[in-house]
């Protein structure tokens, strides 16, 4: 077992105690599934580290989502999402967040099922609800331009998604925090706390 550094909870210094071959925790989901913002509280209760897919993406081609898609087109797009992909699993320690269209590739599904580990955790909630989160966000997601298409798109997906990870969590009850505490709880080993 690999012990966190130690959250402070109350007068109780909580330790997540993780299973020792996991390197990675990896978060999928369509988008509006809340994985940047949930991944950013979990890496920092872990003490881990957070990445971005998209951000990753972006600061390696020097250029936005909405301009790849625009200038390139979106498979290429997909081509340089796959490279980053497998950048960022070199990574340890570390929270990664995919974009909502990571799994449709079978590469991608193939280097996240077999990169020693890694993790994979779904993010779920019905269309509607993800659909409205995502209007209210300022974030450019091109794929949200055709409401009925993007539609389509989490149909397909929603399979691979399921299948693709070890852990599901419905969320559309849960604020961030109490996603982040379902997950923690469902990691194989329940926190040890030190009075
Ligand atoms: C996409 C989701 C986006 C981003 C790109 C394409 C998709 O990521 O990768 O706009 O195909 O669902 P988020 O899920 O982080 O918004």
């Amino acid at each position: 077992m690999t012990s966190t550094r130690p959250a402070t909870e109350a007068n109780t210094t909580v330790v997540h105690v993780l299973p020792t071959h996991l390197r990675r925790l990896v978060l999928t989901g369509f988008m509006g599934a809340g994985k940047s913002t949930i991944g950013r509280i979990l890496a920092d209760r872990l003490h881990w580290d957070f990445l971005d897919l998209d951000a990753h993406l972006e600061s390696r081609t020097n250029a936005t989502i909405p301009q790849l898609f625009a200038l390139h087109g979106e498979a290429r797009f997909r081509r340089l999402e796959s490279t980053a992909l497998a950048s960022a699993l070199g990574r340890s320690n570390t929270v990664l967040a995919l974009g909502g269209g990571t799994p449709e590739d079978l590469t991608n599904r193939l280097l996240l099922e077999q990169t020693p580990g890694t993790l994979t955790v779904f993010l779920d909630a019905p269309f509607p609800t993800l659909f409205d989160r995502c209007m209210l966000q300022d974030i450019g997601r091109p794929i949200l331009e055709d409401p009925a298409a993007a539609q389509l798109r989490f149909e397909k997906r929603h399979p691979l998604y399921l299948r693709l990870a070890g852990i599901t969590i419905e969320t559309s009850e849960l604020t961030p925090h109490q996603t982040v505490d379902s997950l923690l709880a469902r990691l194989d080993t329940p926190p040890v706390a030190h009075p």
